[in-house]
């Protein structure tokens, strides 16, 4: 059990070692420095936050919090890999609701990594015409970007090539609830 196995800032899973990367308490400044930044580009407007479940999970209820404007919140689950390929093509297996015309949208995401999942559905949702269109995301992972436009407009903090679980990041759907964030021990 994951949640067993947290033995001094570390955690193992299947034989893999994953140390303490970013705090809870760090992950709480990052998320501050986010919504300030938004809350001052928003201001006098009603941003729509539509998070990417489940890896945004917790961003999107921490950032909220932590917006003084109005907002609305919507959710959407893309899915970019089948098994362990990517398909090269983004699918909406959890189909966006809300209506986004006209409306100042927000795309909420744990992390940008190779920019694959961010480039499809920004094309997809400037389709349905919001009146803009920006992305925060928790984190990235600038060297692995392949798609300049899906760079996220807010950012918490750029990692370098690592695999981190924790906080909303999941490895096979666990680990999301670990209050901070973990990275793969190389070799
Ligand atoms: P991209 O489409 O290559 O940018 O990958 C984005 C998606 O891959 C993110 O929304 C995450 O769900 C997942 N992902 C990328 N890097 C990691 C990681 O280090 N840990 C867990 N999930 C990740
Ligand atoms: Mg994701």
């Amino acid at each position: 059990m994951i949640n067993d196995q947290i033995v001094n800032n570390s955690v193992s899973y299947e034989g893999m070692i994953f140390d303490e990367y970013i705090s809870a308490q760090e992950i709480a400044q990052l998320v501050q420095n986010v919504a300030q930044q938004i809350a001052r580009d928003y201001a006098g407007k009603q941003p729509v936050l539509v998070c990417v479940l489940h890896g945004a999970m917790l961003f999107l209820t921490d950032l909220m919090r932590a917006l003084p404007i109005d907002c609305t919140v919507t959710t959407v689950r893309l899915q970019s890999y089948e098994g362990t390929n990517s398909t090269g093509r983004v699918t909406e297996s959890v189909p966006l609701q809300a209506d986004i015309r006209d409306k100042d949208v927000i795309v909420v995401e744990d992390i940008v990594d190779s920019g694959i999942t961010m480039h499809y559905f920004k094309q997809n949702l400037r389709e349905r015409q919001p009146r803009s269109l920006k992305v925060a995301s928790l984190l990235s992972k600038p060297s692995e970007l392949q798609f300049e436009d899906a760079k996220p407009d807010y950012v918490g903090r750029e990692i370098p090539k690592k695999f981190v679980i924790g906080y909303g990041f999941d490895i096979n759907e666990f680990a999301r609830n670990l209050p901070s964030i973990y990275a793969l021990r190389e070799g």
